[in-house]
């Protein structure tokens, strides 16, 4: 009795500090560095990213000069070389309907001592589907005499539309100092659908900051573009634009004057749109000598429903916790956006304000995400408790991706005109490489065991599942997501999309049933994951084929 009385006391002391801590959300710095900064990032298959960069003097090699095309293994965290033909510096792209990675637009230089570099203004590059774990013998195609935009396009945006073909919208002509100045106020598709681009009202009117328009393909087809401070739904098979309102207060959030979008998560059976516009800042577009690198980004997130009646009310409007321009919007598979990287205050490019940072034309890296929770109530929506600081400043030319584990990727960073590293330099070109793990990472997760490679529209499908056993309990939550893991360049995801689909878990909680979206307009056919949620802890998402892999334009 008196034994057990003393011994009791240590006993609990040494219990509680041995429990586990909940799992909270955590940086993972990776060994290997890039190579190249990775101011392009897109996932092209399980375990494969596409990582850009500028062409110029980037320290990994190939063929005995500096890469600016990269290949990241996700499963190994190590980076090789890609060969690029075009400088694909501020390029865009996306997966077509068949699978394959179309990148395009970038910048005409070459660079010194780096003999093998042509120009990118009307640059596609196509990397086709790349079956092996590891990308061996994965290349890029291009052929730039035949094969090329119609209009030459530094600074692009391109989108995945219904037919599964891309729609890519505006650029400049000439490698711009800050505004743009030549601008390409056109659109035109890839495959071509005409032998000319089709001239833009929008696109003029949105100058002088509208590079990199945040645009989403709209559940009935259209797509919904905003650039500069102002807002259109474009009907592409009309060739008609509806103007909606102007973003309230002033803000401004497309290149130079970075802000960031996303298109909402959409659920069925009514698939309504909704789009949240974050960061950027409150100024008028006046001369880059008159801004500051101090000048403060505004916090204002402004949200709109895109039906009769929510553009009639407009832009609701909600604060982030800081001032954020450059801010990358990005969707966790449970519907939440994650809200990270970029600054506090000044602007995107490079050296043109009046008091840059060395070369950043920003200030005062924001180090610390924060979720957005979008059904949460007005003002209560934006959270950062438990996320800890990635401890490395994110600021231009940076990128972050979803990836098929369900992590976040995030790399890149360097507004240099160079590679720029050493002492002294206090943003200097990034090439360290983390990821952002979510708390799930450090638990038991659901799995998808198996699914078809092809997914055809508005069918149902049952698939082998296991889970583990403190989730497999009526009444938990499940959630079954379709997504498109975007294509990130400068602080935008072209394309990111989540569809969620209605699903059941069978009694014997050994099968999952979903219901794939209706058609090309509320998912446009081409590769997604699938990812299974339930009470918050994602499974590893499952690559499949949405559609019928067909080249565009497929319409099924
Ligand atoms: C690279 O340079 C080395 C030494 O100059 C040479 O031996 C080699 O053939 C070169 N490789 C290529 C692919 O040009
Ligand atoms: C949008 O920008 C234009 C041009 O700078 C300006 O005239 C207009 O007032 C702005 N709209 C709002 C709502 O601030
Ligand atoms: C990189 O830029 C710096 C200054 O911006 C310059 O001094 C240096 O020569 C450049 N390096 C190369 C290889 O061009
Ligand atoms: C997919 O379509 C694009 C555009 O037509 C084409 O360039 C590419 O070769 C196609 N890929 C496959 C695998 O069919």
């Amino acid at each position: 009795m008196k034994w057990s009385t003393f011994s009791l006391f240590p006993l609990l002391v040494s219990f509680a500090a041995a429990a586990p801590a909940a799992p909270g959300w955590r940086f993972d710095l990776k060994e290997e560095r890039s190579g190249i900064v990775a101011l392009e990032a897109i996932v092209v298959s399980p375990t494969l990213v596409v990582f850009f960069d500028r062409a110029s003097d980037d320290p990994l090699q190939i063929n005995n000069h500096s890469a600016w095309g990269a290949l990241w293994n996700l499963e190994t965290s190590t980076v090789k070389p890609l060969d690029v033909l075009t400088n694909s510096f501020c390029a865009s792209g996306a997966l077509l309907s068949n699978g394959t990675m179309a990148s395009v637009g970038g910048d005409p230089r070459s660079f010194p001592g780096n003999p093998d570099i042509e120009n990118g203004l009307q640059g596609l590059r196509i990397f086709e589907p790349c079956a092996s774990p590891t990308g061996d013998g994965c290349t890029l195609f291009e052929d730039p005499a035949t094969l090329h935009l119609l209009e030459s396009r530094w600074y692009p945006s391109s989108i995945r539309i219904f037919d599964g073909s891309l729609l890519i919208i505006g650029g400049t002509h000439v490698n711009e100092n800050f505004y743009n100045l030549h601008p390409a106020n056109s659109f035109e598709f890839f495959p071509r659908k005409e032998d000319t681009p089709r001239p833009s009202a929008f696109l003029e009117r949105s100058l002088p900051a509208n590079l990199f328009p945040r645009a989403f393909a709209l559940p009935d087809g259209k797509v919904f573009m905003v650039a500069n401070n102002q807002s259109i739904i474009y009907d592409i098979e009309a060739n008609t634009e509806r103007i909606l309102p102007d973003l309230p207060n002033n803000v401004r959030v497309t290149n130079p004057i970075d802000g960031s979008a996303i298109l909402l998560p959409l659920s069925p059976p009514d698939f309504i749109p909704e789009v949240l516009v974050c960061g950027g800042t409150a100024t008028d577009p006046i001369d880059p000598l008159l801004l500051s690198s101090q000048t403060p980004a505004t916090t204002q997130c402004s949200r709109i429903t895109l039906t009769e009646e929510g553009i009639a009310k407009g832009w609701e409007v909600e604060h982030m916790l800081e001032p954020r321009t450059m801010p990358e919007l990005v969707h966790l598979p449970n519907g939440q956006v994650l809200i990270a990287n970029g600054a506090r205050s000044g602007f995107a490019a490079l050296h043109q304000v009046a008091d840059p940072i060395g070369n950043s034309n920003a200030d005062h890296a924001v180090l610390v995400p924060s979720l957005y929770t979008p059904d949460a109530p007005l003002g209560q929506r934006i959270s950062n408790a438990g996320m800890p600081s990635s401890g490395i400043a994110r600021v231009y030319h940076s990128s972050i991706t979803l990836t098929p584990q369900g992590n976040f990727l995030i790399a890149g960073s360097n507004p240099n005109g160079n590679t720029t590293v050493g002492p002294g330099i206090k943003f200097p070109s990034e090439f360290r490489v983390q990821t952002l793990d979510p708390p799930f990472m450090f638990v038991e997760r659901p799995k998808i065991l198996n699914t078809p490679a092809k997914l055809a529209f508005n069918k149902k499908f049952t698939v082998p599942i296991s889970l583990p056993s403190n989730l497999a309990r009526p009444g938990a939550k499940v959630q079954v997501s379709l997504m498109d893991l975007g294509f990130s360049s400068h602080a935008f995801h072209s394309s990111a999309r989540l569809v969620f689909m209605d699903a059941t878990i069978s009694r014997d909680q050994k099968s999952l049933t979903f219901t794939t979206p209706p058609n090309g307009r509320v998912f446009p056919p081409g590769p997604a994951t699938v990812f299974l949620t339930i009470d918050d802890v994602t499974s590893e998402g499952a690559w499949v084929m949405v559609g019928s892999g067909n080249s565009p334009p497929t319409l099924e």
